[in-house]
This record gives C-alpha cells, sequence and structure tokens, in this order.
C-alpha cells in the first residue's frame, strides 16, 4: 500500500463506513477492526476445530494455521524463532505471565525491579506485587515536565542490582514514545532485563524486538485492528526456556510424573489449555495487512494533525494538553480548568464523537500530574486530519453547551 493516505486505509474497516457521522478517536481503548481479521475468524469458527490435538484433517489445519500465524506474527516483529512468540489474552497476561513465571525463576531478596511512572497499570502492579513477594525494592522512574522519562533520574535509580525494568513503548495517556533502544542498553549494562510493553505502539509504527533489543515484548490484538482476547508474548529464547510455567493445564505436559512432570518445549509451556486459535488467525490476518504498511509515511501525516490539533486547542481558553513529548504517537489527554473530562466526554457522545475520559488505567501518572481525570483523544491509521477539524469544532460545541448549562 503507497503512497499513505487514510481515505484508502479506511474502506477496510467496515465500522468505519457502517455508522455515518460517528466520529471515532478512543483507538488507544480498541482499535477498529479490519475487514480481513474478522473474515479470518469468522471462516476459523465455521469450518475447524481445535489445534494439536486431533488426528484428522480438520485438526491438522486448523493447527497448520495456527502455527503459520505464529511464524507470520514472529516474522512481522523480527523474532529470531516462532517459538520465541507466545499466544496469550492480551498485553495485560502477558506482563503477568512475565511477572509470575520470572520471578520464581530469577531475582532474590535485595534486588531491584524498576517501572516508570507514566506505565498502565497492567505493566506496574505485576511488578508492585512481584517485588513485594521477592522482597526486591520497587524504583518508579519519573517524567520531566514535557511528559518525556526523566533519564537522569532513570540512570540514578539503576543499580547492579537491578534484575528488571518494565517501560512502555508509547505512553497510552500522553503518546510519548520512549527511548527504548537506550532504556536497553543502559539496563543490559547493569545486567538487567529489559519487558516492553508495546499496547500502544502496536497501531502506531513496527514492532522490531532485534532493534529494540529488550528481552520481551508485549502487546494486544485488540489494539493492533484484530479481535479481543488473543495478544503476543514475546521472549528471548533462553530467558524462556530457563523460566517456569505460567498456567499448568493440557498441552503444555510433555511427560506427567508425579510432583516432577517434565514440560513440553517452548512455545507450548506457556500455552496450557485450549488456545484462542480464531484470535490468533485474525491477528495474523491484521499482520499481513501491515507487513507493507507505510508507517513512516503515516507518522509525517499524523505530524501535520498533531501541528494542527495542538495549535488550535491553545486557543481554547483553560485548555490544555498533557506533556508535549518531542516524540509522540496520535494520543492527546486535555484537561479543562472548567469542566470534567466526564462531563466532556458525555456531551461529545451525543454528538457521535467516540472519547475516553478517566484516568486510563495510569493513575500513578494521574497522582504525579495532579490531575483527577483527562479527556483522551486518540487517532489511528484510518484518521484523517478532517477527523482532528472535526473535533475540533464539536469541541467547541460541547464547551459551549457546558457553559450555558452552567449559566442556567
Ligand atoms: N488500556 C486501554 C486504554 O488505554 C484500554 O484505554
Amino acid at each position: 500500500m503507497a503512497p499513505y493516505d487514510p481515505q484508502v486505509v479506511a474502506p477496510f474497516f467496515p465500522a468505519l463506513s457502517a455508522n455515518g457521522d460517528r466520529l471515532y478517536l478512543d483507538s488507544a481503548a480498541t482499535t477498529l477492526r479490519l475487514r480481513c481479521a474478522m473474515e479470518r475468524m469468522g471462516k476459523f469458527y465455521g469450518e475447524s476445530s481445535n489445534v494439536h490435538r486431533g488426528l484428522y484433517r480438520l485438526s491438522e489445519a486448523a493447527t497448520e494455521a495456527y502455527e503459520n500465524a505464529r511464524s507470520l506474527v514472529g516474522k512481522y516483529i523480527g523474532a529470531e524463532t516462532s517459538d520465541e512468540v507466545i499466544f496469550v489474552r492480551g498485553t495485560t497476561e502477558a506482563i503477568n505471565l512475565v511477572a509470575h513465571s520470572w520471578r520464581r525463576t530469577f531475582p532474590k531478596r535485595g534486588d531491584r525491579i524498576m517501572v516508570t511512572v507514566m506505565e498502565h497499570h497492567s505493566n506496574f502492579l505485576p511488578w508492585q506485587l512481584a517485588a513485594d513477594e521477592i522482597g526486591a525494592d520497587f524504583d518508579v522512574c519519573g517524567i520531566l515536565e514535557n511528559g518525556e522519562l526523566d533519564m537522569d533520574d532513570f540512570r540514578k535509580k539503576l543499580s547492579p542490582r537491578t534484575r528488571m525494568v518494565a517501560v512502555a513503548h508509547v505512553s497510552n495517556t500522553l503518546g510519548t514514545i520512549n527511548p527504548i533502544e537506550e532504556i536497553v542498553r543502559l539496563a543490559h549494562g547493569v545486567g538487567a532485563l529489559v519487558l516492553v510493553d508495546g499496547a500502544k505502539q502496536s497501531d502506531a509504527g513496527p514492532i522490531d524486538v532485534a532493534k529494540l533489543g529488550c528481552d520481551f515484548y508485549a502487546f494486544s490484538g485488540h489494539k493492533m485492528f484484530a479481535g479481543t482476547g488473543i495478544g503476543i508474548l514475546w521472549g528471548r529464547k533462553n530467558v524462556l526456556e530457563a523460566m517456569e510455567p505460567f498456567q499448568l493445564g493440557g498441552g503444555m505436559v510433555e511427560r506427567f510424573s508425579g510432583n516432577n512432570s517434565q514440560w513440553q518445549q517452548l512455545p507450548a509451556k506457556f500455552e496450557a489449555g485450549t488456545p484462542n486459535v480464531g484470535g490468533a488467525l485474525g491477528l495474523a490476518a491484521a499482520v499481513e495487512f501491515l507487513m507493507d504498511f507505510p508507517w513512516e509515511d503515516q507518522f509525517n501525516y499524523f505530524l501535520s494533525i498533531r501541528e494542527y490539533f495542538e495549535r488550535t486547542i491553545c486557543e481554547f481558553d483553560g485548555l490544555r494538553i498533557l506533556g508535549n513529548p518531542a516524540l509522540k504517537v496520535g494520543v492527546f489527554s486535555l484537561v479543562s480548568d472548567r469542566f470534567h473530562a466526564h462531563d466532556i466526554a458525555t456531551a461529545l457522545a451525543t454528538r457521535n464523537v467516540c472519547v475516553r475520559a478517566g484516568t486510563h488505567c495510569a493513575q500513578p501518572l494521574c497522582k504525579k500530574l495532579a490531575v483527577p481525570a483527562s479527556l483522551r483523544v486518540s487517532f489511528s491509521i484510518y484518521n484523517s486530519i478532517g477527523d482532528a477539524q472535526r473535533f475540533i469544532e464539536e469541541l467547541h460545541w460541547a464547551l459551549e453547551f457546558l457553559n450555558l448549562r452552567m449559566a442556567s
């Protein structure tokens, strides 16, 4: 697909044509779904059976399609081998898997785990609990006023005792793109592993785990134009091999032997129970769509949205955008001096504008910024500058409406 144009992308998303004047600016919560992903899922449910179990053709075909999906995802993200690609329920499960299995294998009392204050709860709470259970210190790297990570604070808190650094590739609230390669270089320098939460990167740019150099990378299908309940944990093979399983059950046991059972090799060791095969096939269809996606052109297009959006928001009285990082994706969180974000979002909803209001599952960040809530507007590959213009018009209307109600 070349060159990039949101008008060319939009017809691949049935939800955009099905609902008239609806303006969807909530892709950070979940992206709209590609037709090809939905069709692939439907085809699986219409004519398939379980994977890795049956000796008949229907099941063998499902196994083949499932494993092809794994290989394709592996290729897309730059994995060395598809064994490093684990199908999970989503980013949350991927991170919980690592926090649970890694802590049973590697760290000890007195070690340190570091997260950042801009993490989604999914990449904060599991590590806080792990630190608590291990008796490790829990460090939280701060941010600068512009919403970028405070790398001086990162260096200060990083110690030879740090065993794990867990960080978002992109903040789901500020849109900040974090310097993952630098973080990995510093963390590896003290012998720490790095887990990257890629949930908000997956609809905004390519994923290349080899280039990033991290040890784990997690993302979700529903934020990458595919279905809910499917996601990926990628992990470095030697680290995954050394880790204990997360869940126990069917499909992950090589040989039962009382209390000393042998687990399957990767990736089966981490995929207990019947997997979400339909979801995996839908995700593979989305990956096929994205394989040659012109991300660089899309990012340049987004820069024009960013310029317009930031300039026009500045013209509103008492309204500001949280953070202004040099590098960001299409996520803008707005705070009004006058109105609660929920009121603005509710007014916008009456005009068929879909945005999210609240803390965006990032309460440590809200606490740090001292904002009870914000109005999050998130753009994806199918949003045009015309969408940004319409949003600004609707926001004028919503604030005027709320002003009038307050006056009456
Ligand atoms: N984690 C998703 C968000 O940021 C749901 O809105």
